[in-house]
């Protein structure tokens, strides 16, 4: 740890105890920010987490929807997001009011959407999910006729492959996991050929295709620590190299592409995270209609979860 470092997670650390705060980080976030959080974790998670703990205040490491819904689900705390631009060009692929006009062409439909979606967008919703439980929701949903699934295509083409149903898909996708491509995936196959592929639902289908499993950041991170697999190319955002490196420090875990960073997750470092818990800002909120319509989706979510 540098000097910098240390300086900037003590007065880290006594601002927390002041505040009653406690610093949630995805599993995408920048080492450093990992290191000082109470948890890390996937989006499923750290909702699930925002839902339940007791505290005055939440710092969200991660982009501004993953922030809103811990807003969504604990309104009496403060949710702080320390870089307010951090935000998930996939969750800004859909607004509310395109959705309600998908909804008036097929009245029938239940709409499921992606937890990277805005306040607005699971207000519309019937019901939310993450890439952790995607599959068993739509399974739920066997009994309905149509499905609208926004905002990822890709997400929606890899649950509508195993779940065996048609899915009306909205054209958004992950600007950072279409950067993977298959030809990454194969050369890095003949290069490490014992080595098992991990990708994340958010990749194109050529690449979901050749992989071993099909996994949310979570999900990945629980594989590796229970797979006998040494070696292993992860098809997703960098970031959680730190995380699965650190707890298997005796397994090889590969990027499969380099060029694989979201670059809003990367704008939260120490610094911000002080200067967030210093000022109480930037505070994320919802509207109390949007809030309530979109808790709705969420909650469904996770009772079935
Ligand atoms: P997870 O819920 O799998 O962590 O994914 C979140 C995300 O934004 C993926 O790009
Ligand atoms: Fe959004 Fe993709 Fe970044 Fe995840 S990795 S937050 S889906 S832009």
């Amino acid at each position: 740890m540098t000097n910098r470092e240390d300086a900037l997670i003590e007065k880290i650390l006594r601002l927390k105890e002041q505040r009653n705060a406690i610093i949630l980080a995805h599993n995408y976030q920048l080492g450093e920010v990992q290191d000082i959080a109470d948890f890390v974790g996937d989006s499923l998670e750290l909702s699930q987490k925002a839902a339940k703990i007791d505290v005055d205040v939440i710092v969200f490491c991660g982009v501004h929807f993953m922030a809103e819904t811990a807003f969504i689900l604990s309104p009496d705390k403060t949710v702080l997001l320390p870089d307010m631009h951090a935000g998930c060009p996939m969750a800004d692929m859909i607004t509310a009011e395109q959705l309600r006009e998908k909804k008036t062409e097929l009245p029938k439909a239940v709409v499921v959407c992606y937890i990277n979606s805005s306040a607005e967008v699971k207000a519309e919703s019937d019901i939310c999910c993450t890439s952790a439980n995607a599959v068993p929701i739509i399974e739920k949903l066997s009994h309905v006729e149509e499905i609208i699934f926004v905002p990822d295509q890709y997400l929606g083409h890899y649950v509508s492959t195993k779940v065996g149903r048609r899915l009306n898909l909205w054209p958004g996708f992950c600007p950072t996991h279409v950067k993977i491509m298959p030809e990454d995936i194969l050369r890095l196959k003949q290069r490490y050929p014992e080595a098992k592929v991990i990708v994340h639902p958010e990749c194109r289908p050529e690449v979901t295709s050749l992989a071993d499993e099909v996994l949310s950041t979570g999900g990945m991170c629980r594989y590796a620590a229970q797979s006998a697999a040494k070696e292993m190319i992860i098809g997703t955002e960098k970031g959680i190299i730190h995380r699965l490196r650190k707890e298997n420090p005796d397994k090889s875990f590969i990027p499969a592409s380099e060029r694989a960073v979201c670059p809003n997750m990367k704008l939260i470092n120490l610094e911000k995270i002080l200067w967030t818990l210093e000022e109480m800002e930037h505070q994320v909120k919802v509207p109390e209609e949007i809030r309530i319509k979109a808790k709705s989706a969420v909650d469904r979510m996770l009772e079935v979860v």
